[in-house]
């Protein structure tokens, strides 16, 4: 049984694609995504040997090795295009996953997908999708243990998008009828208002970020 927010993840995976899981630790979702069906074939990855040795105990106590490999790599630099088709990068920072992905150029390829779901900034991560050609199909969000957590599916198209100052902190969940989206989305415009209030009081300015505040604050979504 996969926690929520994993299975949030797992709903994303392409039906019969291999799966490349970067920053994998235990690897339960490679598990979960070879041993239901969803994927053939799996690479768990991870930059920390301890991570990385528990994954291999996890697949090993499912019988998987011979449909998940484990691979040592700092983000994406020791795999290959070849290794997957759908990338998956759950459980760290945006800013991290942003550094990871803009450094390598393979990305930018219209078959594979990426799937992210960032513990923070969110903003971050749809910020360099849009600026360097890739769509935003999808975005979900749940609640696991009282904390709500984001996920969202992108793939290439070489089309560069700008979007309203909102949308880089609200992106797709604005279009997402669950109620747990709408909680999130007036959380998120309350933390930033307080933010922005504090840190226009102490002197100081974001243009961009008050733009997306007033424009959040405008939405249907917050009352
Ligand atoms: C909090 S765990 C998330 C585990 C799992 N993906 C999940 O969502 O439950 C973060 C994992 O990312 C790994 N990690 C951190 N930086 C990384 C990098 N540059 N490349 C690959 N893995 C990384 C850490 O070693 C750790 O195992």
């Amino acid at each position: 049984m996969l926690r929520k927010r994993l299975e949030m993840v797992s709903k994303m995976v392409r039906k019969g694609v291999s799966v490349v899981d970067i920053g994998t630790d235990h690897a339960y979702l490679p598990i979960y995504l070879v041993e239901n069906g969803i994927c053939a074939r799996a690479v768990a990855a991870d930059v920390v040997p301890g991570p990385l040795r528990n994954a291999q105990k996890n697949i090993a106590l499912h019988h998987l090795e011979d449909k998940i490999q484990t691979r040592l790599s700092d983000g994406l630099d020791g795999l290959a295009p070849e290794d997957g088709d759908d990338f998956i990068f759950a459980g760290m920072g945006g800013t991290l996953i942003v550094e990871l992905l803009e450094r390598t150029e393979w990305i930018r390829d219209p078959a594979k997908r990426f799937i992210i779901q960032p513990m923070t900034h969110g903003e971050d991560v749809r910020r360099f999708l849009c600026s360097n050609g890739f769509e935003i199909l999808r975005e979900d969000v749940c609640e696991d243990s009282g904390r709500l957590y984001i996920a969202l599916c992108a793939e290439y198209t070489g089309r560069v998008t700008e979007h309203p100052a909102s949308f880089y902190y609200t992106g797709k969940l604005t279009e997402c009828l669950k109620g747990e989206a709408r909680l999130y989305l007036s959380r998120q415009t309350e933390r930033l208002s307080t933010a922005i209030d504090a840190l226009e009081k102490s002197g100081g300015s974001d243009p961009e970020l008050r733009k997306a505040v007033d424009q959040m604050k405008e939405s249907s979504f917050y009352c």
